[in-house]
Order: C-alpha cells, then sequence, then structure tokens
C-alpha cells in the first residue's frame, strides 16, 4: 500500500526535492513506494517549491494565511488535503503554523523537519537562517537535524529521529546551512519511510535511532 503525502512548504523546496524522489528509490529496490507525495501545500503564491511541483507532475495548492481568517484558512487546508485523498503532512520549510483542526484531523500524522538538534535552537522565529546564527552565536559545537511529530506548538512534538552535524571552527551561516542540508535530505526520506508504515498499521510512530552512517544513506540499525 502506498500512502499519500502532502508537503507543506514556503520556500525553496530543496527537501521537497529530496521527498519526491523517494519513491523512486524504492522502485530501484523493487519495493512497493510506502508512501508517496501527491499534493504540494504553499502559504506563498510565489515560492520555487511550486514550480518544482509543476515540473515534478504533482498536484499543488496555495492556501493563503496571512491576514485571513484562521477558521477559513483550516477549512480550506482540510478540504485540499481530503480532495487529494492525503494520508499523512510532511512540513518541509513551512513557516506558518499548521491549524489546530488540521492537527486535529491528522494526529500523529504530521511530520517536520528542523535544522538543529530540539530541543534547542527551536520555537517560533527560529527557522531559515535564524537557527544557524544562534547555533554559531552560541558556541556549539555540535549541530544536526531533527524530524518530529507536530503538534499546536511550534518545533515541541515527540521527537522522532536525530542526525549530528559538526560545526566547524571557521562556519559561517551559509557553510553549516549547506553541510546541515545534505543531511536532512538523506534523513527525511528515511523518517517518512518509518512513519508511513506505522501509519499504514494505524499506529503512531516510534522514536527512531541510527546506528550507522553510509555515504548515500543513513541506516538504521
Ligand atoms: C530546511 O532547512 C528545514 O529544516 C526547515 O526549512 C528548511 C527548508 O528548506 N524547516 P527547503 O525549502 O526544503 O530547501
Amino acid at each position: 500500500m502506498t500512502l499519500g503525502a502532502a508537503v507543506f512548504a514556503s520556500g525553496r523546496g530543496s527537501n521537497f526535492e529530496a521527498l519526491a524522489r523517494r519513491p523512486a528509490w524504492h522502485r530501484a529496490r523493487s519495493e512497493t513506494p510506502p508512501w508517496r507525495v501527491t499534493l504540494v501545500v504553499s502559504d506563498r503564491a510565489e515560492a520555487p517549491v511550486l514550480a518544482k511541483a509543476a515540473e515534478a507532475g504533482i498536484p499543488s495548492i496555495h492556501v493563503p494565511v496571512r491576514g485571513r481568517d484562521a477558521d477559513e484558512v483550516a477549512q480550506d487546508t482540510l478540504r485540499a488535503l481530503t480532495d487529494a485523498g492525503v494520508d499523512l503532512v510532511l512540513l518541509a520549510g513551512y513557516l506558518r503554523l499548521v491549524p489546530a483542526p488540521v492537527i486535529e484531523e491528522f494526529r500523529d500524522r504530521i511530520l517536520n523537519i528542523h535544522p538543529a538538534l530540539l530541543p534547542s535552537f527551536g520555537g517560533k522565529g527560529m527557522f531559515g537562517h535564524h537557527v544557524h546564527e544562534a547555533v554559531l552565536r552560541s558556541g556549539a559545537r555540535l549541530s544536526g537535524v531533527t524530524v518530529h511529530l507536530v503538534d499546536e506548538r511550534f518545533d515541541e512534538g515527540r521527537i522522532l529521529a536525530q542526525w549530528p552535524v559538526p560545526v566547524l571552527p571557521d562556519d559561517d551561516v551559509s557553510a553549516l546551512a549547506q553541510r546541515i542540508q545534505e543531511v536532512e535530505h538523506l534523513l527525511y526520506p528515511q523518517v517518512v519511510d518509518h512513519a508511513a508504515r506505522a501509519i499504514a498499521r494505524d499506529e503512531p510512530p516510534e522514536p527512531l535511532t541510527f546506528a550507522t552512517y553510509h555515504p548515500d544513506e543513513l541506516s538504521p540499525p
């Protein structure tokens, strides 16, 4: 069974691209993909992720948020997810809080990726370069990637997986961001595989540990 996933994104969409490539990875191994991206939702009409979705032949919808009634946003979002038969939601650089009725409807079926090791360097306003600036300012020698379930608050849901990334002495924001994004593109699709298999069994996803690192894949033990 292949579940349908909606990717929510506000920006560039490099994680969307990594997620959209995952079914081909499974098919190359003669496996049925446990999930595939069937819809992209963006709050920004000009977000590059929308053009990337079109190139990939994946339907997308612009659901504006700013200045709108929260209930209307929630209803538009829920309708889009229902119409597309979505089973799980993957936040990938989505800069808005997911409306509470959507969280309620998709409880334990919404994941987010964050470019640091939560619970440090998360919360409202901690996105993109702000995260890496805070890490560099703090003097931390280790940052990383976190994939977690989404609840009503920014970056606070149950952590499903983490992967460390070193902070090097000469790092600036862009060097650290790039090192972290490379790991994001490896980690997120694998954690979604794990979550989708649990969701297909009607179970909430359990935290995952990773033991070894391969050049093209982070490997669960
Ligand atoms: C990623 O770093 C992700 O961790 C964060 O937003 C960024 C989105 O990047 N939540 P992209 O649009 O997928 O390239």
